[in-house]
């Protein structure tokens, strides 16, 4: 029951993907008929999208997707799908020391102890957090004393733009929706500095197989950027330390997983606050960077992340249009098929090269499906692209220190936050140690399944 309850609501998302959706959709009936080019270097490995011969009902559509290169311990392909968990989720390779510094963070403060994280501590998972706390009180202070003006616009519809009956929003430039149009401004981080660079990101987690994925980036030696959804920390604290002292970049991705545009004012300020406590008293620093769940931002959100210390971060698109969104949460929509979405990812890397500028992607770590394909063939197939990608968080990408990436140990000299800053939690970290994250897939199954809304906010 929960499930077709998801299942619907995922559908009535699906227009937040269409909105993007138009050129590739061109890409991949261009790309159906023609052959796809060879790599002028290294050995192609050929993946047959081979659809089974049956039903036409059950038919997949018959692709051969031409990949540069392979993770040879990939799973196959065609046995990638909408719902799975079959493969093992492994143990963290390494977990940080409770006290430890980490050296990667320049000026960073000791590993507070993830065991002191009271989960009731901290509002219930996947819901917008309570209004009536002190924390929110502070935090709402806070706002109000930034220095930046917040517009005073309506919160829009449910449903993104194709319910924009407040068409008035749509072409409104005071406010700059990104969900009906993809309007951007200076404030936002959406492309790296340099042509051929990437900037690799996963939105969603910490989940059961981000080990996985940290495991393959570590045999890569490759550092990516994390947007944490804030009700997964205290379940996975451990792997959010790995992945921070580790030497990727944490950023924030919301409590709950909402579309901010939908929410008020101070339903943000909670979203973001709650986000950001979870962090600090995890980590000992707080991200300055965020992602709006499904990029669903606008000028009143974008004031009120700022004046949280927060720059917007989105992913590329390209003047005519082309989002590089890989599409991987698409496998769980009825009818996508891993094929497409490989094929239109190869679509987009053989559009890098016209590309001014390096590029930011989306991508996800919350369930397996897009962890093997993240390792299996998106990651390698860009690794063995030519001309080279240089593959980096979007900090590195755009050209910061990695400790100018959090607001405590941002030296302010090259990116100063917008806004006046108070203190950015109240309390402080405890200390101590511990091993990995203790977690049963029973005992949390509940809160990453349990309720259509969780399941349809990840659409992004
Ligand atoms: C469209 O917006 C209306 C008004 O806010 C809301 O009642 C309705 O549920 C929305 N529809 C969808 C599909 O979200
Ligand atoms: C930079 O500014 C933030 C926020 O005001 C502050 O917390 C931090 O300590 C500053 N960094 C340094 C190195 O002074
Ligand atoms: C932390 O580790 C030390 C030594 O390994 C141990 O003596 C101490 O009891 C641990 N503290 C906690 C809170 O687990
Ligand atoms: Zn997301």
């Amino acid at each position: 029951m929960v499930k077709s309850l998801g299942a619907v609501a995922l559908l009535s998302l699906a227009v937040l993907a269409d909105a993007h959706g138009e050129h590739r959709r061109n890409d991949i009936h261009a790309r159906q008929n023609t052959p796809a080019p060879q790599p002028s270097s290294g050995a192609p490995s050929s993946a047959s999208g081979s659809a089974p011969t049956g039903s036409p009902s059950s038919a997949r559509p018959s692709l051969t997707i031409t990949f540069a290169s392979t993770n040879p311990t990939a799973i196959p392909l065609s046995s990638i799908s909408g719902d799975m968990s079959s493969r093992p989720t492994i143990a963290l390779a390494s977990t940080a020391a409770v006290g430890s510094v980490p050296s990667v963070v320049a000026g960073a403060p000791p590993l507070p102890d993830r065991n002191a994280l009271v989960p009731t501590d901290y509002p219930i998972p996947d819901q917008i957090p309570p209004l009536d706390s002190p924390e929110v009180d502070m935090w709402w202070d806070q706002v109000m004393n930034s220095g930046i003006d917040i517009p005073e616009f309506e919160p829009t519809n449910p449903g993104g733009c194709q319910n924009a009956t407040n068409s008035a929003f749509v072409a409104d430039t005071k406010r700059c929706w990104w969900t009906c149009g993809g309007c951007v401004t200076e404030d936002d981080i959406t492309e790296c500095d340099d042509k051929f660079h990437w900037g690799l990101t996963f939105d969603d987690g910490p989940g059961f197989y981000t080990p996985n994925l940290l495991q393959y980036l570590d045999e890569q030696n490759l550092k990516a950027t994390f947007f944490i959804v804030g009700s997964r920390v205290t379940t996975f604290p451990a792997t959010l330390q790995t992945e921070y002292a580790g030497g990727h970049q944490i950023a924030v991705h919301t409590w709950s997983h909402k579309a901010l545009t939908t929410l008020t004012n101070r339903e943000i300020v909670a979203e973001l606050g709650w986000t950001k406590k979870v962090i600090y008293d995890t980590l000992g620093v707080t991200p300055n960077m965020m992602r709006p769940p499904f990029g669903d931002i606008d000028n009143r959100v974008r004031a009120i992340s700022l004046a949280m210390g927060l720059t917007p971060v989105m992913w590329t698109r390209s003047p005519d249009g082309r989002a590089f969104n890989t599409q991987d949460f698409d496998i769980r929509l009825p009818g996508v098929t891993v094929e497409k979405i490989m094929n239109d990812w190869q679509g987009l890397l053989d559009f890098v090269p016209q590309l001014d500028k390096g590029f930011i992607t989306l991508q996800h770590d919350l369930y397996q499906e897009f962890v093997d394909m993240a390792t299996g063939y998106i990651i390698p197939d860009g690794l063995a692209q030519n001309p080279p990608l240089t593959i980096e968080p979007v900090s590195t990408c755009t050209k910061r220190r990695l400790a100018d990436a959090y607001i405590e140990t941002n030296d302010n000299s090259t990116y100063p936050p917008k806004a006046k800053l108070g203190a950015t939690s109240p309390g402080g970290p405890a200390g101590g140690n511990g091993s990995g994250d203790v977690v049963t897939p029973a005992s949390i199954a509940a809160s990453l399944i349990g309720g259509a809304g969780f399941i349809a906010g990840l659409l992004f």
